[in-house]
């Protein structure tokens, strides 16, 4: 018998297991963000260039359903206050429950896991409560699992260690950086849920980062700036649909 996640999963992993999420969450953490601007017309074409999901936070979410109900998974962010200009990075806190995720529709939660900081115990431990709620409401979680320091974002060494951290603590599903080395399947093979891609800053092409990581076993990507940054999200988007559907 299918679970509650099972069931909402399905509705973000269609029948291949893959998932393309386009992250709009950007404006909690950052005033503004270029391309972010107009929320409600980038989610638009998003949702018009078939994305399986979008991250979003509590506001959008409610505010703009009307945009995506139906047509894209709603992924709900559940940790921030933490913005640009707080020097510590890892300075997250829960923002909102996993209950209101359930009232607003939401198929999955979104909960940050920083490894290697100051912050590491408070969010390690904060995601494991979550995910305790998550099992209790059969919703999934994916855990953003980043090491702390910029200088260790695409350290396989890191990046493994912080996704394993995030599947012992329960997550259902990882979103994580690609380091870009054939050792990464060393990552996927140590991670029995799978992984999304997370994208960081635009690049000219990102397709040759996808098709990587597609090859090395990641499950799909979950990508915001070199979507709303582009000028053609909804094309952006529907390349990303055909190269991890296909
Ligand atoms: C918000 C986030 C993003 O969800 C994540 O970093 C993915 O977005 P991008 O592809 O722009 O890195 O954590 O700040």
């Amino acid at each position: 018998m299918m679970s509650g996640k099972d069931i909402r999963l399905r509705r973000i992993f269609h029948a291949d297991g893959r998932a393309v999420v386009v992250a709009l969450d950007h404006g909690q953490f950052k005033h503004e963000p270029k391309g972010l601007e107009n929320i409600k017309e980038v989610l638009s074409r998003v949702v018009d260039g078939r994305a399986d999901g979008i991250i979003l936070n509590p506001g959008p979410a409610s505010q703009f359903a009307s945009v995506y109900a139906g047509k894209a998974a709603l992924i709900l962010r559940l940790t921030g206050a933490s913005t640009e200009h707080n020097p510590n990075f890892d300075y997250h806190r829960q923002i909102t429950t996993v209950e209101q995720a359930v009232a607003l529709g939401a198929d999955a939660v979104l909960v940050m896991g920083f490894i290697g900081g100051r912050g590491e115990a408070h969010s390690l431990e904060l995601l494991a409560k979550i995910a305790g709620d998550c099992s209790r409401y059969g919703m999934p979680l994916i855990a953003e699992m980043l090491p702390v320091e910029p200088d260790r974002f695409y350290d396989t060494e890191w990046i493994r260690c912080a996704v394993r951290v995030g599947y012992e603590l329960g997550a259902d599903c990882i979103k994580a950086y690609f380091s870009g080395e054939p050792a990464y399947r060393s990552v996927i093979d140590s991670c029995p849920v799978p992984i999304l891609i997370a994208g960081g800053p635009k690049v000219a092409d990102p397709q040759d980062m996808v098709r990587q990581a597609l090859e090395l076993g990641a499950s799909g990507v979950a990508f915001g700036r070199n979507i709303f940054e582009s000028n053609d999200p909804t094309g952006v988007t529907e390349k990303l649909v055909s190269m991890v559907h296909s």
